[in-house]
C-alpha cells in the first residue's frame, strides 16, 4: 500500500491533535510516510508540534518523518495530501463576529447569519493564497479543507479554481449527526448510509438505511421525539452549548417532522430565540478560548514536560477520523460514499447548478461522483435558495469589494431580515475587520 506524505496546514489548530490521534487510529487503512505541520503562528504551532513529536514517537514509532514549519515551500514541497484548517483573524476576531450581531438583537455565530459573513470575507483571501501556493509546489494534492465557513469558502474556491478536480471541502456536522443516530440505535456509525440534501449547516438527512439496506429514518424520528437528541461524540458529548444544540433539533423535528434536520438550521428557524439565549460577554469564542483551547494547550504543555502521555487521556474524534477516512477513499479509489461539498450540476435538480450544495458523493482516485437527489420540496427549496443567495452575494461582495452586496446579503439572511439592522451591523463589522477585509464601496 502506498504511504502518503501529509501536510496539515493551521496545525497550531485545536483540533491537530485529534487528527494525529486519528491518523494513528486509520495508520492501517491510511499509511503515512510524513507529517508535516504547517501554521503562520510559530509559537501556535510549536506547542502542538512538541507534544505530538512525543505521541508519534510513542504509538506511530515506523512513521519516517515529522517535520513542522512556517515555510511554505518546505511545507508543501513533495506532498500527496493537504489537511486544511486555518481561521483567519484567529478566536479573537471569532469573538467580535458573535459580538456584534448580538449587540443588535441578531444571531452572532461563526458560521451562520453576519458572523459568518465576516468570517467569510476573511477567509477567502488567505484560502486562494493557499491553494495557489500549494497547487505551485504539489499540483496534484489532494486538499481536503475544513476552513469555516465552509460554504462561502467552497464557492469562492469554485470560482477560482473551477477545473481543479482536486480540492474537497467538508464538513464534520452530519458525521457528528450520524454518531449520535447511530449510539441511539446502538450501531456503528460507518454502518449507517445517509440520503441527505442541501448547503453547508443548511441540510436534511430524508434517510437512514444501514449497509443492509433497513431503513431506521422512522425509528430515529421516534426516538429522537420520545428520548431527545444529544451530542455523542467525544470532542461535542460533554459540552453544554453542544447540548442544547442537539436538544433544539427535536423541537425542528417536531415543528418540521418531514426530514431530520442538521443543527445548524436552528439559528435560522428560531432566530429570535437562539439570540436571546445567547450571553454577549460569553459568546460561544469566549467559551472556546476557556474551554476547548485551553484543555488542549495544558494537555499538550504536559505531554511535552512528561515527555509521555502516560498521564493524559488521548481520544479519537468523528471530526479527525472523518478527514482521514475521505482521504483513504480518495487515494485508494475506495468508493465510499461521504458527504461532501460539490458544485450541483443538477444533483439537486429544482435549485441552481452552480450552487456548492452538501450531499452525499462517492470519493474515487478521479474525484467526486455526487448521487442524483432530484427534486426538493418547497419548503426546503425556498429555504435553500434564501440561504444560496446569501452565499453568493458574500462572495460577490469579496470580488466585486461591493458594500450593496454585503448589505444585500445581509439583508436577505433569515438572521437579520431587516435592513436597517443589516446595515448596522455591516458598518461595525467593516470597522472591526480592518485589515482582513477588502475596502468595500
Ligand atoms: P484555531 O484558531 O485553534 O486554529 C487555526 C490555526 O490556523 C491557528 O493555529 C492559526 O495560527 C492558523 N492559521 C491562521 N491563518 C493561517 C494561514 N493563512 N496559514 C496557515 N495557518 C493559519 O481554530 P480551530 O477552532 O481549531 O478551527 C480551525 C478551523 O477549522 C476553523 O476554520 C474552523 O471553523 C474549522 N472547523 C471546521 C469544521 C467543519 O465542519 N468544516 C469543524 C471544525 C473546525
Ligand atoms: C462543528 C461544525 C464546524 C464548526 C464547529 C464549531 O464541528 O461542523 O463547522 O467549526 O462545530 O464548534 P465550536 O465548538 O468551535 O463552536
Ligand atoms: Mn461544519
Amino acid at each position: 500500500m502506498k504511504k502518503n506524505r501529509l501536510v496539515i496546514v493551521g496545525a497550531g489548530s485545536t483540533y491537530t491533535l485529534g487528527m494525529v490521534m486519528s491518523l494513528i487510529a486509520e495508520k492501517e487503512n491510511f499509511p503515512l510516510q510524513s507529517l508535516t505541520f504547517y501554521d503562520t503562528d510559530a509559537e501556535r504551532q510549536n506547542r502542538v508540534a512538541l507534544a505530538t513529536k512525543v505521541i508519534l514517537a510513542e504509538q506511530y514509532p515506523e512513521l519516517e518523518t515529522f517535520n513542522y514549519t512556517t515555510s511554505k515551500q518546505e511545507a508543501f514541497q513533495n506532498i500527496d495530501v493537504a489537511f486544511i484548517q486555518i481561521r483567519t483573524g484567529g478566536l479573537a476576531m471569532r469573538e467580535m463576529d458573535e459580538k456584534i450581531p448580538l449587540s443588535y438583537g441578531v444571531v452572532g455565530q461563526e458560521t451562520c447569519g453576519p458572523g459568518g459573513m465576516a468570517y467569510g470575507l476573511r477567509s477567502i483571501k488567505d484560502m486562494i493564497e493557499l491553494v495557489n501556493d500549494i497547487r505551485q509546489f504539489a499540483p496534484e494534492a489532494w486538499i481536503l479543507n475544513y476552513t469555516n465557513p465552509a460554504a462561502i469558502v467552497a464557492d469562492a474556491l469554485q470560482r477560482i479554481f473551477p477545473n481543479d478536480q482536486k480540492i474537497l471541502n467538508i464538513c464534520d456536522m452530519p458525521i457528528a449527526i450520524m454518531h449520535s443516530y447511530a449510539d441511539m440505535l446502538d450501531k456503528d456509525v460507518w454502518d449507517l448510509v445517509p440520503s441527505y440534501f442541501g448547503l453547508n449547516h443548511f441540510g436534511w438527512f430524508t434517510k437512514i438505511e444501514d449497509k443492509s439496506g433497513q431503513d431506521l429514518t422512522e425509528l430515529i424520528k421516534d426516538k429522537m421525539i420520545k428520548e431527545g437528541f444529544k451530542p455523542t461524540d467525544n470532542e461535542i458529548a460533554n459540552d453544554e452549548s453542544w447540548q442544547k444544540t442537539f436538544a433544539q433539533a427535536r423541537q425542528m423535528l417536531i415543528d418540521f417532522p418531514d426530514y431530520l434536520p442538521n443543527t445548524y438550521l436552528q439559528y435560522y428557524l428560531y432566530p429570535n430565540q437562539l439570540a436571546q439565549k445567547e450571553q454577549i460577554d460569553n459568546t460561544r469564542a469566549r467559551q472556546v478560548i476557556n474551554g476547548r483551547q485551553k484543555r488542549v494547550h495544558q494537555l499538550c504543555e504536559q505531554i511535552t514536560a512528561d515527555q509521555s502521555t502516560a498521564n493524559v487521556e488521548l481520544e479519537v474524534d468523528v471530526h479527525g477520523i472523518y478527514m482521514v477516512k475521505a482521504a483513504a477513499s480518495l487515494i485508494y479509489n475506495l468508493n465510499e460514499i461521504y458527504i461532501v461539498m460539490v458544485e450541483n450540476k443538477g444533483v439537486i435538480s429544482n435549485i441552481p447548478e452552480d450552487a456548492m450544495v452538501e450531499v452525499p458523493a462517492l470519493l474515487t482516485v478521479n474525484g467526486l461522483k455526487p448521487l442524483a437527489v432530484g427534486q426538493i420540496p418547497t419548503f426546503h427549496k425556498g429555504l435553500i435558495e434564501g440561504q444560496l443567495a446569501y452565499e453568493k452575494l458574500v462572495v460577490d461582495a469579496y470580488f466585486e469589494g461591493s458594500y450593496s452586496k454585503a448589505l444585500q446579503a445581509l439583508t436577505l439572511n433569515r438572521t437579520v431580515v431587516n435592513a436597517d439592522t443589516a446595515r448596522s451591523i455591516l458598518n461595525d463589522l467593516i470597522e472591526a475587520n480592518q485589515g482582513y477585509w477588502p475596502t468595500l464601496k
